[in-house]
């Protein structure tokens, strides 16, 4: 079964490096063809054509930004068949977007699941992703292997949605926690308060989230730059979880003020800045 990759971008790359170190022959394919030269050294092989690359390629992962580059990345180029293809969906998307995506690739009798993840580039590079499966248990087992490469902690949830809910479940605790840490440490550093002994309280408390330790030095420094996960992306990750949530009648109304706060972010440059940078919304210089 040859394996191929779509989206070369912050996550897209390292998985492919991990896929090749694990001695997989790899495709890939990028919209912007110098993010796989990288990859071409370590000995991928690129494609410059999508219909070329899938007609190469048996078992297709997705890393994209999001549903639209989807769309437009598999089917603008009129590709009529997907028969004896997987595509494995990774990039966070909403539920009913990835039931929909189910529906056309199945319609074009390919195979289709979704693979979305927890955790970033380190955790790619230590093989500690968290890798969420919604699929049918068939597919799952016929490519559970391919995830082994870069995820110790692989989770099968049930049927196609599944794991996409789940992954917008807990990006909403990274965007609430994010805010609510952001507040408390500027009203603390405005009090003259010790943040070391702010921080030992919280981690002797059931309050802790290891997040807070974890981007601390970066709200201290008021430095967001060499990102692993950029505002604009959790601004979009947000507007799922507006509508997704919505849709299942559960409150938002606490995620609306935080909008407020990317939109912010993103209109003071930082768009392409870690998601932490939008402590300067919250706590401003
Ligand atoms: N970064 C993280 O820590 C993280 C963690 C978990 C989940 N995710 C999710 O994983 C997905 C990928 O994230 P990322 O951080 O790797 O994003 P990224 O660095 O921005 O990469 C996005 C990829 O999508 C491609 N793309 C975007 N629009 C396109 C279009 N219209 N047509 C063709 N290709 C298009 C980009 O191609 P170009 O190179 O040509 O722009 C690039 O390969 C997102 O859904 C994100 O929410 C990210």
């Amino acid at each position: 079964m040859k394996v191929g990759l779509i989206g070369t971008g912050l996550m897209g790359k390292p998985i492919a490096q991990k896929l090749l170190e694990s001695k997989y022959e790899l495709n890939v394919f990028n919209r912007t063809k110098s993010k796989t030269d990288s990859l071409i050294k370590l000995g991928a092989k690129s494609f410059t054509g999508i219909r070329e690359f899938v007609a190469e390629t048996d078992i297709i992962i997705l890393m994209l930004s999001n549903y639209d580059a989807i769309v437009e990345v598999l089917f603008a180029s009129n590709i009529r068949n997907f028969e004896n293809k997987t595509i494995i969906q990774m990039s966070t998307i909403a539920p009913t977007e990835s039931i929909d995506l189910h529906k056309r690739i199945t319609k074009l009798r390919g195979e289709y699941f979704e693979a979305p993840v927890l955790g970033s580039i380190p955790q790619i590079i230590n093989s500690e992703l968290i890798v969420l499966i919604g699929s049918s248990e068939k597919q799952f087992t016929k490519c559970e292997n391919i995830f082994k490469s870069f995820s110790n902690k692989i989770i099968y949830l049930g049927e196609v949605g599944k794991a996409s809910a789940m992954k917008l479940a807990l990006n909403q605790l990274i965007i609430s926690e994010t805010v609510a840490f952001s507040m408390s440490l500027g009203f603390v550093i405005e009090n003259n308060i010790d943040v070391n002994i702010f921080m030992e309280i919280l981690r002797s408390s059931a309050l802790y989230a290891a997040t807070f330790d974890k981007k601390l030095p970066n709200y201290l420094n008021r430095n967001f730059d060499n990102p692993n996960f950029p505002v604009k992306h959790l601004l979009k990750d947000l507007d799922l979880i507006l509508n997704s949530f919505a849709e299942k009648n559960i409150n938002t109304d606490s995620l609306k003020s935080i909008r407020k706060i990317l939109i912010d972010s993103i209109q003071k440059g930082n768009a392409d800045k870690d998601y932490s940078a939008l402590y300067n919304s919250v706590h401003p210089i």
